[in-house]
């Protein structure tokens, strides 16, 4: 485990948020924090994504996806495949449908045509219950717009998934802690700034160890070398869960960290060379 990301003994642990509110915070030196690397423009490699027509499943199946808003095409024939441990960026200008595309994966709205399959598992045939487990326990997502629930403090934020998903909240503080918001954890959404929110929003994303992190903009409010160590948290947590993630951003420098950049276009994802 990245060493940014130990926190307290598994030992101790809560179940339920007012189990986690009462347990005391970790001692300073046994919390985690975003520690400041050196800038580096190039990351080590993640271990090889599986190809496909190897038998294995893909993580994420696209196909002829379709969405539109009233008359306004957004999205047509789109087709896209994510195999297990890959990490894609995906770029194109504003306005071209990159958030409803995360959207409809993440199954937060409905393709008019089209099938979506998460781990093989074709979401329209799923039931309400389904699904919601589905996207419950390996779907993490960080929104364009943080979507923070405001009465809740910042800690109960980030343990919200964990809960939901009857996993001891511990990681919570340690997630806290990873994105270098130790010491806030008992403050509500509005004390804070926008990249602090989207520092909240990234830890609350991957606080459960999602197998798929679907992140749009996830690095949009942050200077660049905060953005720099949130990427690097992002990839050491998938590297050591073997899960995959699609981040959408308009920054290059973002974008250089994944394994494989796709540009959306009204025609479609066109793959883009890495420089
Ligand atoms: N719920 C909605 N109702 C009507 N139109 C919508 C809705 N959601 C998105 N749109 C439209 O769909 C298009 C694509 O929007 P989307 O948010 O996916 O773009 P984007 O690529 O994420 O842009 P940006 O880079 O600015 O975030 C836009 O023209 C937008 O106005
Ligand atoms: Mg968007």
């Amino acid at each position: 485990m990245p060493r940014a990301l130990r926190g307290r003994p598994a030992s101790q642990t809560c179940n339920t948020l007012a189990q986690f509110n009462a347990s005391p915070a970790p001692s300073q030196n046994t919390t985690a924090t975003m520690e400041r690397s050196p800038p580096s423009p190039t990351f080590p490699p993640l271990p090889r994504a599986a190809t496909p027509g190897a038998g294995i499943t893909p993580a994420l199946q696209c196909k002829g996806l379709r969405k539109q808003y009233g008359q306004r095409v957004v999205l047509e024939h789109l087709d896209f495949c994510l195999m297990p441990g890959e990490y894609v960026a995906i770029m194109g200008e504003s306005g071209v449908g990159k958030s409803t595309l995360l959207n409809l994966i993440a199954g937060l709205d409905t393709p008019d045509a089209g099938q979506l399959l998460v781990d093989g598992v074709d979401l329209a045939g799923a039931d309400d219950l389904q699904a919601t487990l589905l996207r419950r326990q390996k779907l993490g997502f960080v929104f364009q717009a943080f979507h923070l629930l405001p009465h809740l403090t910042l800690l109960q934020n980030v343990a919200l998934p964990l809960v939901l998903n009857g996993l001891p909240a511990a990681r919570a503080m340690t997630m806290l802690a990873a994105v270098g918001l130790a010491g806030r954890e008992h403050d509500f959404p509005r004390a804070l700034s926008g990249g602090e929110l989207q520092r909240v929003a990234i830890a609350r994303a991957l606080v459960h160890q999602p197998r798929l992190l679907l992140a749009d903009e996830p690095t949009g409010n942050l200077d660049p070398d905060t953005a720099q160590d949130i990427l690097a948290l992002l990839r050491a947590e998938i590297r050591a869960s073997g899960a995959c993630a699609i981040i959408v951003t308009h920054s290059r420098a973002a974008a250089s960290t994944a394994d494989r950049v796709l540009v959306l276009r009204r025609d479609g994802l066109h793959q883009e060379a890495l420089a």
